[in-house]
């Protein structure tokens, strides 16, 4: 039985493989083919953060695979009362095939899959936002952009820009981050990714210059500067980031046909100009929409995994 925590626990095989199946499920069902392969499974989905794309698409997703999703926020479930973590996974597990979870500490959703007897799937916490990746990734090769990707993500260096780290370390690719000073990216998360980036080729570089990230990018991307859970440091975070906003002169540095993708929500006129955000809405909401096909493609293949007892 595998967990879905980080990208880190997965190969570059296995990760190419889950989209793959994600891909061939959204190809039949534009055919109105339908794939009932979690037929009468039930997925718990615990929320302690807001969410549109992550509700609709696992919800969504579930019940299209034939099986059934629950939403349970933990301001109506005993969690947000303190019954321990330990305790809700043991019971939640004995009744339902997978569980997702969005939290804030990444120790949380750890401890949840040690006591878990199903599937855990990481649907954002503090530190990682894998589910958003697979997606990400999903929606370059239906662009044609997979190839020789050298992405710039500017920004915050939040849970985006370290799934960001880890997917360009296990794929292979180029990725220079830039973030303003004292925003930058958790050291030991970058190690890490800079330790796997030594087997796959990844080169993976940090900056506090936006511009100097940009230069030459297939692929640009950014992500709010004020995440959940940090809503009182919203105006002193305008103000510190000003000079990141990926806007029509910021782009024009990137490669002339250069993707730009936004994993939503966006706030225009902070991380992203209007314009620069309606020109790449096509495939920005392209992304959005790949979180359901790449997420029944994790499910499925995380039920495989389990029955044929890995
Ligand atoms: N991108 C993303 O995870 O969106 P939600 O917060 O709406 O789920
Ligand atoms: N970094 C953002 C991502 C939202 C999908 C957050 O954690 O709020």
């Amino acid at each position: 039985m595998r967990h879905f925590l980080t990208l880190k626990d997965f190969t570059k095989e296995e990760i190419l493989e889950i989209i793959n199946i994600g891909l061939e499920i959204k190809k039949n069902l534009k055919s109105k083919i339908y794939n009932k392969e979690l037929q009468n499974q039930t997925l718990g989905m615990i929320f302690e953060k807001s969410s549109t794309r992550t509700r609709v698409s696992f919800e969504t997703g579930m019940f299209q695979l034939g099986g059934h999703a629950l939403f349970l926020s933990n301001r109506d479930i005993h969690l947000g009362r303190g019954e321990p973590v330990k305790d809700t996974a043991r019971v939640i597990s004995s009744m339902c095939d997978m569980v997702m979870i969005r939290t804030f500490e990444h120790s949380m959703i750890e401890e949840f899959a040690r006591y878990s007897s199903v599937p855990v799937i990481n649907g954002l916490t503090d530190s990682y936002h894998p589910v958003q990746l697979l997606a990400d990734y999903m929606t370059l090769v239906e662009h044609g952009a997979s190839k020789n990707i050298v992405a710039a993500y500017v920004g915050d260096g939040n849970n985006m820009t370290h799934s960001w780290m880890m997917l360009a370390a296990k794929l292979g690719f180029k990725l220079r981050i830039a973030t303003p000073k004292g925003y930058e990216v958790d050291t030991d998360i970058l190690n890490e990714a800079l330790e796997i980036a030594k087997s796959s080729g990844a080169i993976i570089t940090t900056t506090n210059d936006p511009k100097e990230a940009v230069k030459g990018a297939t692929v640009v991307t950014t992500d709010t500067w004020t995440s959940m859970g940090q809503e009182e440091e919203k105006e002193e975070r305008i103000k510190i980031f000003s000079g990141f906003m990926v806007d029509g002169e910021m782009m024009s540095l990137a490669q002339k046909d250069a993707q730009f993708l936004h994993c939503l929500p966006a706030y225009r006129g902070l991380e992203v100009s209007e314009e620069v955000f309606e020109k790449h809405s096509a495939i920005i909401f392209n992304e959005a929409e790949n979180r359901l096909h790449a997420q029944k493609g994790l499910m499925a293949w995380l039920d495989k995994q389990r029955s044929v007892g890995k």
